[in-house]
């Protein structure tokens, strides 16, 4: 692909990757990704924001094959989908420096062994003329890395925000379709960004005081109209979670199964919404995109050598990284002859700091009184998001 006007003297650049389905070697890819760079034109320098994954190098320097000098290659952050191919760029721009926060210059150090000369370290709110055009930095640490940063371009009013606001969806589409990106762009944030709600939040104020016409990340469309992936960070970082209880699970002869089947009746007759997710078979993104808004995570397992199953706790696990903004937690599940499964199970999402609501779990098949202690359970979960409110 060609690069592609924004403004007069504003292109993007970059790499759409159709048929990448894994990410990290760890986040499932259904739409894809792309990884977007972007070139300015001022009246006497040349920016390259970002560069894009070593896999598309090919198509970037393509792009830039008309391009006769680049005096600066802005870095907004180390991780090498999109500073992999800075080296291949300084190569061919023997002139050029990479700017990027000081945090940032030891890691393209470390990373991608990029002489430490070549790198402009610069301060928050620092700025950089292009002449025309004027690059202002402004550090945004924890999206998702400690040393990210955005830039504004002031003249026309762009932020480019790297993997802030991002996501994975390969379009051709240069400006998202709101409809279209607000799944991709909750997925983003749930997998990559929720276990930084805190810091984003401040991040989000920061940049509030900028006048915007467009967001430009490094992966998935702009946005034409800033407000709108603004307001749903804002609603996925900062509301209280929702009257949602997540069910995972596993089952391996059965009896779990029932037992989940039941909880889900249970809730659903006293109002709480369910989204259940069977661990063996499901997408782990669309589980992260769940916890986003869950008030109550249950999850379920049979009892294997002595501990839950392996994928449940795969999923306690993933819970517990990401931060959600969950209350409640508990275990229901089947065992033969004993283990450690509530212990084990609680024990690893104590990050969230969540209340722990009576488990259940029952020997064999589950029976009237397990059944019941289940109905109970449903109770106090609907009771609980009652009384905290949660709408
Ligand atoms: Fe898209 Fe954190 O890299």
């Amino acid at each position: 692909m060609k690069p592609r006007i924004i403004r007069d003297g504003v292109y993007a650049l970059g790499a759409i990757d159709w048929d990448r389905r894994l990410f990290d070697s760890l986040i499932p890819l259904p739409d894809g990704t792309s990884y977007n760079a972007y070139l300015i034109h001022g009246s006497e320098k040349t920016a390259l924001l970002d560069t894009v994954d070593p896999s598309k190098m090919d198509v970037l320097m393509s792009q830039l094959e008309d391009v006769p000098e680049v005096d600066y290659v802005v870095s907004h952050h180390a991780e090498q989908d999109h500073s992999g191919t800075i080296p291949a760029i300084l190569e061919k721009y023997g002139r050029a420096k990479v700017v990027s926060t000081a945090r940032a210059r030891g890691m393209l150090v470390d990373l991608l062994a990029i002489p430490e000369e070549r790198i402009i370290p610069i301060e928050d709110r620092e700025t950089l003329s292009l002449g025309d055009k004027t690059l202002e930095f402004i550090n945004t640490p924890w999206v998702h890395w400690p040393e990210t940063m955005v830039s504004y371009l002031r003249e026309d009013r762009i932020l480019f925000s790297c993997d802030f606001f991002g996501s994975h969806l390969a379009t051709t589409e240069l400006y998202a379709s709101e409809s279209r990106i607000l799944e991709p762009a909750k997925r983003y944030y749930a997998e990559i960004m929720m276990p930084f709600r805190k810091v984003i939040q401040k991040n989000l104020e920061k940049i509030a005081a900028y006048e915007l016409d467009i967001i430009a990340p490094s992966h998935g469309p702009l946005y034409d109209r800033p407000a709108f992936i603004i307001d749903a960070y804002r609603d996925w970082v900062s509301s209280p979670p929702r009257n949602i209880a997540v069910v995972a699970y596993v089952s391996m002869h059965g009896s779990t199964a029932r037992m989940v089947n039941h909880l889900v009746g249970a809730l659903t007759e006293r109002g709480v919404a369910v989204e259940q997710f069977e661990l063996a078979t499901a997408d782990i993104g669309k589980l992260a995109v769940a916890l986003v808004d869950a008030a109550t995570i249950v999850l379920g397992t049979p009892t294997v050598l002595g501990g839950p199953h392996p994928n449940v706790v795969y999923a306690a696990y993933l819970a517990n990284a990401l931060k959600p903004k969950v209350r409640f937690v508990s275990v229901i599940g089947s065992y033969g002859w004993g283990g450690k499964t509530i212990e084990q199970l609680t024990g690893t999402m104590a990050g969230l700091e969540a209340e722990v609501l009576d488990p259940v779990l029952c020997k064999g098949l589950p029976r009237q009184s397990d059944f019941e202690a289940i109905d109970n359970l449903a109770a106090s979960i609907a009771s609980k998001h009652r009384a905290q409110g949660i709408p």
